[in-house]
C-alpha cells in the first residue's frame, strides 16, 4: 500500500471547501480513489519491445515506466499478458496463472508491479473469462470424453441431439457459434472464435476456479480487473429459438443472461469486497437500467462499467452527427448523476483511433483535433481511460492490403466475403475507417527506425507517420499534443470539480460546439470544444458570467496575442467565436456557481 499525494491534496481541497461555508456537492462516503484517477489503457504487444523479437514485452514497459509516470496518470489497465497461443492477441488464455513467453516471465511481471507501485501507479488487469483457449488444460480435459470431470466446465450439445439451435458467432468465419468436435461427436460454444470456447457459469466449480484466480493476482497486489465480455458470461441455457435478425442486436440478446447478478454478487463477497480494487465491466448491457445494475453500490456488484453506445457514434458513418454525440454522453450522464459511477473513453484495442474516429487526422488539424478531444475526455464526469498514443495524436493507419492485417476480426470477415462473393474491395475502405488494427500499431517512441519501437521486425507495421508524430519531438515542443495531455490531466487531478462536479450541457442544438459546465458549488468550469473543421459559435447563456474568468486550458493562443493576454469574451447573451477544434475550459468565477 502507498500514499497517494492527489489523494491528500484532495483531502486538503475538500477541507477547504467545508472552511468556505459553501454547500459541496462532493459527498465524502461517494468519494473513491478509482472515480479520481486517470487510467491509461497499455497494449503491451504494442508499447516496447525489449529484445528485439518483434513484439512489446513486460521489459520494455518497465523501461518507459518513468514516461507513464510523467503523463500524471495513476492507474494503468493492460490488456492480456497471460499465457496464450495468440489466435486472438492473448484474449485466448492456456494458463491463467503464467505470463505469455512473448511477454517475458514471472519475474518481469513481479517487477513491472513493483516499478508502477514504487510510483505510485496501480495496475489492472484484464479478466477473459467469459472462455478460455482451447489449449486451455480445462478445454483439453474437457474435449477427451464426455466423462471428463471437466465436461460441464464449457457448453456442449451432443450430436444425437440433432443440430444445436443456431447461435452467432463474432469471430467464426461462417459466423457459427457452435464447433462440432469428432472426438466426443458433440458441438461446443464459442462466441469469438473456434479456439475461445465459451466456459460455463452455471456451474460452481468454474466459478470457483475463477475465483481462485482473482485471488491469485490479487495477493500479488494488483489493483483490480477490466471484466472481459462480462455481459455475456450467463447463457440461456435452454438454447431458445432467436427472433430473425438477433445478430443485429448482439448485446441484448446475449447479453445480461440469467444469473448474471448473483454470479456478479457472490464474486464480490467470495473476493472484490476483500481488496481495495477498482472492478470494471467491458459492455453495459442494452439499457440505462443495465448499466445501474451493474454498478449500484447498494446491489454490491462491479465499480464502473464502459458503455459502447458512444462508439458507434463517429467519422465512420456518413450521417455522423455531433448532436447525437452529445445526446449519448449527456443522458449517460444524467443517468449516473445520483448514484452509481461511468467510464469515458475514447479509444482502446477494438477501436480505431480516436483522432480518426472523431477528430481529424489531416496534418492540418491533427494537433488541434487531438486536444480537443483530450480536452472532452479529462473534464467529464467518469473515470477517463486514456489509450496508449493517444496523448501523441497517433492515427489510423489506414492498410490498403488485407496481408497487412493481423487481427483475427478483419481477417476472418474479408475470409467470408471471399467466400460468399462479396465486396472484399469495399470492405478494405471501410476498415480504413473502423479496424481494430488502426488502433493496435506500435507506440512511436522516437524518429529512428520502427519509431524506437523495436530492432526487429514489428508484429504489426508502424504508422509512416512516425516521422514527426513521436514521443521524443513532442517532448521538445511545450505545444506539442503530448505537452497538452499532460496539462489537461493535472488539471483533471488538481480540480476535483471535474472529478465530481455536475454535468450540464449548454447549447444542445449548436451543431459544431460542444459546450458543457462542471459546478460542484465549490468551482464551475465552463468547456467549449469546436468538433468541426470550420469555426464555430457559442451564444453565452445570460446566466453565465465570463468577466473574470479563468481560461485554465485551451489549444489555441488566446485570440490577439499569448495565452497570457487578455482576450475578448463574450458577454452573457453574446457569442464566443471558436477557430476550428478550438477548445478552452473557463474557471468562471464564484458568483457563477449555484
Ligand atoms: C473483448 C476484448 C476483445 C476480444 C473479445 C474476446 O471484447 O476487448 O479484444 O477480442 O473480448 O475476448
Amino acid at each position: 500500500m502507498f500514499i497517494r499525494l492527489p489523494g491528500r491534496l484532495l483531502i486538503v481541497l475538500l477541507l477547504l471547501a467545508g472552511c468556505s461555508g459553501k454547500k459541496s456537492s462532493i459527498q465524502q462516503e461517494d468519494r473513491k480513489w478509482w472515480k479520481e484517477a486517470v487510467v491509461y489503457q497499455i497494449y503491451p504487444r504494442s508499447f516496447k519491445d525489449s529484445d528485439g523479437d518483434g513484439v512489446g514485452d513486460l521489459k520494455g514497459i518497465i523501461s518507459r515506466l518513468d514516461y507513464i509516470k510523467s503523463l500524471g496518470v495513476d492507474v494503468v489497465w493492460l490488456n492480456p499478458i497471460y499465457s496464450s497461443p495468440n489466435d486472438d492477441n492473448g484474449y485466448d488464455i492456456s494458463d491463467y496463472r503464467s505470463i505469455m513467453k512473448d511477454f517475458g516471465t514471472m519475474a518481469d511481471f513481479d517487477s513491472l508491479l513493483k516499478g508502477m507501485h514504487d510510483r505510485h501507479i496501480r495496475l489492472v488487469m484484464d479478466l477473459v473469462v467469459n472462455h478460455t483457449s482451447d489449449e486451455h488444460p480445462w478445454f483439453r480435459q474437457s474435449s477427451s470424453s464426455r466423462e471428463s470431470p471437466y465436461r460441464n466446465y464449457y457448453h456442449w450439445w451432443n450430436e444425437e441431439r440433432g443440430k444445436p439451435t443456431p447461435r452467432w458467432s463474432f469471430f467464426d468465419v461462417n459466423s457459427d457459434a457452435w464447433k462440432y468436435d469428432p472426438v466426443t461427436k458433440a458441438y461446443y460454444l464459442h462466441y469469438f472464435s473456434r479456439k475461445q470456447p465459451d466456459l460455463n457459469w452455471e456451474n460452481p466449480q468454474v466459478r470457483k476456479e475463477v475465483y481462485e484466480v482473482m485471488k491469485f493476482w490479487l495477493d500479488k497486489g494488483i489493483d483490480g480487473f477490466r471484466m472481459d465480455a462480462f455481459q455475456f458470461v450467463a447463457k440461456d441455457t435452454m438454447w431458445p429459438v432467436l427472433p430473425q435478425g438477433y445478430e443485429q442486436h448482439i448485446i441484448r440478446y446475449y447479453g445480461m443472461g440469467p444469473h448474471l447478478h448473483e454470479y456478479l454478487q457472490e464474486m464480490n463477497r467470495e473476493v472484490i469486497s476483500k481488496y481495495d480494487i477498482m472492478t470494471v465491466a467491458e459492455g453495459a448491457g442494452s439499457t440505462l437500467d443495465d448499466a445501474m445494475s451493474l454498478v449500484d453500490p447498494a446491489r454490491h456488484e462491479l465499480n464502473m462499467a464502459y458503455h459502447f453506445e458512444g462508439m458507434d457514434v463517429g467519422n465512420f458513418d456518413p450521417d455522423y452527427n455531433l448532436l447525437d454525440f452529445k445526446k449519448v454522453y449527456t443522458k449517460w450522464d444524467s443517468a449516473f448523476e445520483d448514484k452509481g459511477w461511468i467510464s469515458i473513453y475514447l479509444g482502446n484495442h477494438d477501436q480505431p483511433r480516436m483522432l480518426s474516429h472523431w477528430g481529424n487526422d489531416a496534418p492540418r488539424y491533427r494537433d488541434a483535433s487531438s486536444k480537443m478531444l483530450t480536452t472532452f475526455l479529462l473534464t467529464m464526469r467518469g473515470t477517463p481511460y486514456c489509450y496508449y498514443g493517444d496523448e501523441l495524436g497517433m492515427s489510423n493507419i489506414k492498410f490498403d492490403r488485407i496481408s497487412d492485417y493481423r487481427d483475427i476480426s478483419t481477417i476472418n470477415k474479408f475470409m467470408h466475403l471471399r467466400q460468399t462473393g462479396g465486396d472484399t474491395a469495399a470492405f478494405i475502405e471501410e476498415q480504413k475507417r473502423s479496424a481494430r488494427d488502426n488502433g493496435r500499431t506500435p507506440f512511436q517512441w522516437d524518429e529512428g527506425p520502427n519509431a524506437g519501437f523495436t530492432t526487429g521486425s514489428p508484429w504489426l507495421k508502424v504508422n509512416p507517420d512516425y516521422v514527426t508524430v513521436n514521443a521524443a519531438a513532442e517532448e521538445k515542443d511545450t505545444s506539442s499534443v503530448l505537452a497538452y495531455f499532460r496539462k489537461a490531466v493535472w488539471l483533471r487531478k488538481s480540480n476535483p470539480t471535474l472529478v465530481y462536479g455536475k454535468y450540464a450541457v449548454l447549447d444542445r442544438d449548436n451543431p459544431s460546439v460542444y459546450a458543457y459546465t462542471r459546478d460542484d458549488g465549490q468551482k464551475k468550469f465552463l468547456i467549449l470544444l469546436n468538433f468541426k473543421a470550420a469555426p464555430g459559435s457559442f451564444i453565452l447563456p445570460a446566466e453565465i458570467d465570463l468577466t473574470g474568468a479563468k481560461r485554465v486550458l485551451s489549444n489555441y493562443p488566446a485570440a490577439g496575442g499569448g495565452q497570457k493576454t487578455a482576450e475578448k469574451k463574450a458577454t452573457p447573451g453574446g457569442t464566443q467565436p471558436l477557430r476550428p477544434y478550438e477548445a478552452v475550459v473557463y474557471e468562471l468565477s464564484p458568483r457563477n456557481s449555484d
